[in-house]
C-alpha cells in the first residue's frame, strides 16, 4: 500500500515537474534580471578538480599541488550543467570517463562543483562566470608547467556546463591568444541566455571546433545554431523518443523532467564508442521529407573534426544501451 502511494506520488510529482520543466516554457526566469536573486558569494573551495588516466582509471584530486601527476596528452574535461551530479549512480561522469579511457590513452579531468549546480538553476547560472575562471586557471597553470597544450584540449560540458566549457574557451583565448582545440556543447541552457551576446554564451569562436547537440531546443535548450557544427537530434526539440511513458516509473524525478535534455549525453557517450552519422540539411522538415539524402554526412559526437560546418539532423532511438541511427553513409556514385 506504502509503495502504491509512493508510485502515485512519484507520477504525480513526476508530471508536474515535467510540464513545469519541458513543456510551459520557463516564463518567470528569462524576465528577471541575473542579479535580482541574491547569492552567497562564490567560494574557491566549491570547484575542485578529478582526474583519471590509463594508469590510475579512478579519479583522484587534481590541485595546484599535485599538478606533476598530469601528463602532457590529449585531455578530456568534462563539466556537468544544473543538476547533474558528478559522482554517484545517476552521474554521467563514471560513463563517460570509462568510455574515454577504453579508447584511448586520455587525460580525463572531471569538474567537480556540485554544491553551485545544485540550488536553483537561476541562482547556479549566477556562478558561472567564477567556475571559468577557475577551470581556466588551473588550465592555464597546467599550460604554464608543459603538462598540456592548448591544442590538446577537448572540454565538454553539458546544459549550464557548455555555457562554462565555451567561457573557458574565450577566457583561455583572450588571456593566452591561443584557441583551445575544441568546445563540445552537449545541450546548450536556455535559462539566463536567450538573449546572451556572444561572449557570454558558448559560442562557434570559443575554439577551432565547437560541436552543439540539441535534444530540448526551444524548451530547456536554446534553439539556436551556434556552433562550427550544430546536431539536431529527432529535430532537436522534446521529447525525445523514451522520454515520456517508461521514464514515469523511475523514482528519479529530476531525470524525468529533464529526460530530453540529458538524453543528448547519453547519445554523445555512445558515440565515444560507436559511428553515428549526420546528414547535412536547412531544416528537420527537408531531411525527413529526405531532400537532403545526397549531402554531406559528419560524424556525430565523439569523431566530429574540424572537416564539417553547419547544421546536421539525424534521427535516433536507443535502448538497452544501443542505438539506431537513420543516417547510413552516402553512396559513392
Ligand atoms: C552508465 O552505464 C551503465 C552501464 O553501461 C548504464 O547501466 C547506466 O545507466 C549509465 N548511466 C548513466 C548515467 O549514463
Ligand atoms: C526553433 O526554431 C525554428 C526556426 O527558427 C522554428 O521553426 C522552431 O519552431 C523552433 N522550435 C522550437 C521548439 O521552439
Amino acid at each position: 500500500m506504502q509503495n502504491l502511494l509512493k508510485k502515485v506520488l512519484t507520477v504525480c510529482l513526476a508530471v508536474l515537474l515535467y510540464s513545469v520543466q519541458a513543456i510551459v516554457p520557463p516564463a518567470v526566469t528569462c524576465q528577471c534580471p541575473l542579479g535580482s536573486t541574491i547569492v552567497p558569494p562564490f567560494n574557491p573551495s566549491d570547484v575542485s578538480f578529478t582526474i583519471a588516466t590509463r594508469k590510475s582509471p579512478q579519479p583522484v584530486p587534481l590541485n595546484a599541488n599535485n599538478l606533476e601527476i598530469v601528463e602532457n596528452k590529449p585531455t578530456k574535461i568534462n563539466i556537468a550543467g544544473w543538476l547533474q551530479l558528478t559522482t554517484g549512480p545517476l552521474s554521467y561522469f563514471p560513463n563517460i570517463t570509462r568510455e574515454y579511457l577504453q579508447k584511448g590513452d586520455y587525460n580525463v579531468i572531471l569538474v567537480h562543483a556540485d554544491k553551485l549546480m545544485t540550488m536553483l538553476e537561476i541562482e547556479s547560472v549566477q556562478y558561472v562566470e567564477p567556475i571559468v575562471q577557475t577551470v581556466a586557471e588551473m588550465l592555464i597553470s597546467l599550460r604554464a608547467e608543459n603538462r598540456l597544450f592548448f591544442n590538446n584540449v577537448h572540454i565538454i560540458g553539458q546544459g549550464l556546463g557548455a555555457h562554462i566549457a565555451g567561457l573557458v574557451g574565450l577566457y583561455i583565448y583572450r588571456k593566452m591568444n591561443e584557441q583551445i582545440y575544441r568546445v563540445t556543447a552537449v545541450e546548450v541552457s536556455k535559462l539566463g541566455f536567450e538573449s546572451a551576446p556572444a561572449d557570454k554564451r558558448v559560442d562557434k569562436m570559443d575554439a577551432k571546433i565547437v560541436d552543439i547537440y540539441h535534444t530540448a531546443a526551444g524548451t530547456l535548450g536554446l534553439n539556436m545554431s551556434l556552433g562550427t557544427i550544430d546536431f539536431w537530434i529527432n529535430g532537436g526539440n522534446v521529447p525525445q523518443p523514451g522520454c515520456l511513458a517508461p521514464q514515469i516509473f523511475q523514482e528519479d524525478l529530476v531525470s524525468i523532467g529533464l529526460c530530453s535534455f540529458k538524453m543528448s549525453i547519453w547519445y554523445y557517450v555512445y558515440t565515444i564508442r560507436f559511428v553515428v552519422l549526420g546528414e547535412k540539411c536547412n531544416s528537420y522538415a527537408n531531411f525527413k521529407a529526405g531532400l537532403c539524402e545526397q549531402n554531406e554526412r559528419a560524424y556525430f559526437g565523439d569523431e566530429s573534426g574540424t572537416k564539417y560546418k553547419g547544421d546536421f539532423y539525424l534521427d535516433l532511438t536507443c535502448s538497452n544501451q544501443k542505438c539506431v541511427s537513420n543516417v547510413k553513409p552516402l553512396r559513392k556514385r
